[in-house]
């Protein structure tokens, strides 16, 4: 039995409705699981999501923000993940230590080594057993986005910071394979949705 999945994605990939069926699916059958999200999930670490996001704040430093990204996930760990994982739940985490290698690392260029080097000493061992990566090329989520949405000052970015978003992912994945399960997200929601339960059943998270 798996503990910690976490689910990972670009922006405009459509994560957030396929947690949230996930989440409606997992409730439905009864399953005694925990659904949570970064950056936030816990009442101080959603304080310090509202800095981060807060449109008002692009002058932030990068390095300030990478800070920022590992505090909400100390805390959060400490509210909601560890004390749920000791109680034997599953625990679903919409986006977490991947995020930040790949947004902070690689397309912010603060470099992998470094945000992984902050991550631990956040996180320690607590590791996802596997990470659900939604699969959509920028180009696609982009479209499906409608645009950028200027009241959130990470949706205003550049489009060649999503492309190194993805291509961030591409390559963690392509280093440790088995940590990952890709899924092919540019089918319709409910395909998306059924490959996610596939994926869940094989790794031995839900029943068949
Ligand atoms: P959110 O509105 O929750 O987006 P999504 O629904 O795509 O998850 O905003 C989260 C944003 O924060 C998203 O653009 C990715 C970014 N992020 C990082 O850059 N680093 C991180 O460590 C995390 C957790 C998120």
């Amino acid at each position: 039995m798996r503990n910690f999945i976490t689910i990972e994605g670009c922006d405009g990939v459509g994560k957030t409705y396929q947690t949230r069926a996930l989440k409606e699916y997992c409730l439905q059958s009864g399953f005694d699981v925990v659904f949570t999200r970064e950056p936030g999930g816990s009442d101080i670490a959603e304080q310090i999501r509202r800095i981060i996001l807060d449109a008002n704040n692009s002058a932030m430093d990068d390095l300030c923000e990478a800070f920022l990204y590992a505090s909400a996930r100390i805390q959060h760990l400490h509210d909601i993940v560890k004390p749920a994982l000791s109680q034997g739940k599953v625990v679903f985490c919409d986006r977490y230590v991947h995020s930040s290698y790949v947004y902070q690392g690689i397309a912010r260029g603060l470099g992998l080594d470094q945000i992984v080097a902050l991550n631990k000493i956040a996180v320690g061992d607590y590791m996802p057993d596997f990470t659900v990566f939604l699969d959509l090329s920028p180009e696609q989520a982009f479209m499906r986005k409608g645009g950028a949405d200027k009241t959130d000052r990470l949706e205003s970015v550049d489009f060649s910071f999503h492309t190194k978003v993805y291509q961030g992912y591409k390559s963690l994945i392509a280093q440790d394979p088995s940590k990952f399960e890709v899924i092919d997200a540019s089918g319709t929601k409910e395909q998306t949705q059924t490959l996610i339960r596939s994926a869940l059943v094989k790794r031995g998270v839900f029943p068949c």
